[in-house]
């Protein structure tokens, strides 16, 4: 990214000189629609974000320039000014969030550019709120500690974006680290750094450069499936809080009550919080290659049970598979977005070949391909 260039468009905009924010987007290795439901996630920040220069301006007005929509905007601090233009929204969510849990703020100018790819599954959303949330705090000297900055993203999410989203990717954009994944628990909040440094491996992401519509009401759907198949178990199990806490002998009890379909989205979430589990263990012995089949055993489950893969992901893991790849998956919410590698360097070259040839051939356009790079979580550059 070219913080010059950045600083430029801001002397442009506002003639003044602004203070650089940065926060990453995410890969999640192992993990997926268990943040809602209290189990764990495996994410990590990437080398790719959200950057932006922010300048109080003594106002209760927010000014601002997005370069990559060419798009500007302004918008007070009150409620009753909340923007229609999506973008804006996020930023203006995070400041409102702020102000509800009672902190202080005035106005500023900004000007925001990125290189997360946008609806991709690496949560360029998160990124932005993280940005401003982390830059908030810090120019105001507002004290408020990392897991809320992170609830404060998510928040934005909920009541200025409409979707239920769990806290895995501002959680991931605040607390990054390079060379480290981190294995959260979302129950407690409890969690650990990984260093991540597969010898002879590199981790990929095959972008299918889709993304179906619907995907946030779909989400949702998701989420209150989990919800209503947990109410059920609860009613029987007292102690089982999230659905990450019950067991299959558990949901098998209630499976006459519930909708086959919720069925269907309580057996993943319960298979993948043991996928989680054997994918840390296998990573501390060096073990890649049951790393590897948790990933594709969650490809099944959130293709066939969770449902939020799609027929370009889907051909994208059958090439993996069939090139060898030691592990592959959709990553992040679905439909459509990447799909996730874990591939031995001797076959990375005839893979990502294959991988382009056959898909430019069935769906008319190449998927993209990033090499992630594991790297720090939100942060002021200068
Ligand atoms: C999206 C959400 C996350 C998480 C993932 C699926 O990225 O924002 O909270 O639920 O989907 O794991």
């Amino acid at each position: 990214m070219e913080i010059q260039e950045l600083k430029r468009i801001f002397k442009q905009c506002f003639d003044a000189e602004g203070v650089i924010y940065t926060s990453p987007g995410r890969i999640n290795l192992i993990g997926e629609h268990t943040d809602y439901n209290g189990g764990f996630v495996f994410p990590g920040a990437i080398d790719k974000g959200i950057y932006a220069a922010i300048r109080l301006n003594g106002t209760d007005v927010v000014n601002g320039y997005s370069v990559d929509y060419d798009a500007r905007w302004s918008f007070s601090l009150e409620e009753s000014d909340r923007p229609r233009k999506s973008g804006s929204q996020y930023i203006y969510g995070v400041c409102r969030e702020i102000q509800k849990r009672g902190y202080q703020i005035g106005g500023f100018d900004t000007v925001v550019m990125g290189d997360v790819p946008l609806g991709a599954g690496m949560s360029s959303s998160a990124a932005l709120e993280s940005t401003f949330a982390f830059a908030l705090n810090d120019l105001f000297n507002l004290g408020i500690d990392k897991f809320e900055l992170a609830r404060i993203g998510q928040a934005t999410e909920h009541n200025y974006c409409g979707v239920k989203c769990g806290i895995m990717d501002q959680f991931a954009s605040v607390f990054g680290k390079a060379g480290h994944l981190m294995r959260l628990n979302c129950a407690t909040m409890e969690f650990e750094y990984f260093p991540f440094n597969p010898k002879g491996y590199k981790l990929v992401l095959l972008d299918t450069r889709v993304k179906h519509e619907l995907a946030s009401s779909a989400y949702n759907k998701r989420r209150e499936s989990c919800e209503n198949a947990c109410a059920y178990i609860a009613a029987r199990h007292p102690e089982v809080k999230y659905l990450s806490d019950a067991t299959m002998e558990m949901l098998n009890e209630i499976e006459t009550e519930i909708s086959a379909e919720d069925y269907m989205r309580a057996e993943y979430v319960i298979g993948e919080k043991q996928r989680v589990l054997d994918v840390c263990e296998a990573l501390e012995k060096g073990d890649y290659e049951t790393v590897g089949d948790r990933m594709y055993g969650t490809h099944y489950g959130m293709s066939k049970l969770y449902e939020v893969s799609c027929e370009e992901l889907d051909f994208l893991n059958d090439i993996a598979k069939e090139c060898g790849v030691t592990g592959s998956r959709v990553m992040g919410g679905g439909f459509g977005g990447c799909t996730i590698n874990l591939v031995k360097e001797n076959l990375y070259l005839d893979f990502i070949s294959k991988a382009k040839a056959q898909f430019l051939k069935k769906f008319g356009h190449e998927p993209r391909i990033y090499d992630v790079v594991i790297s720090d979580g939100a942060r002021r550059l200068e």
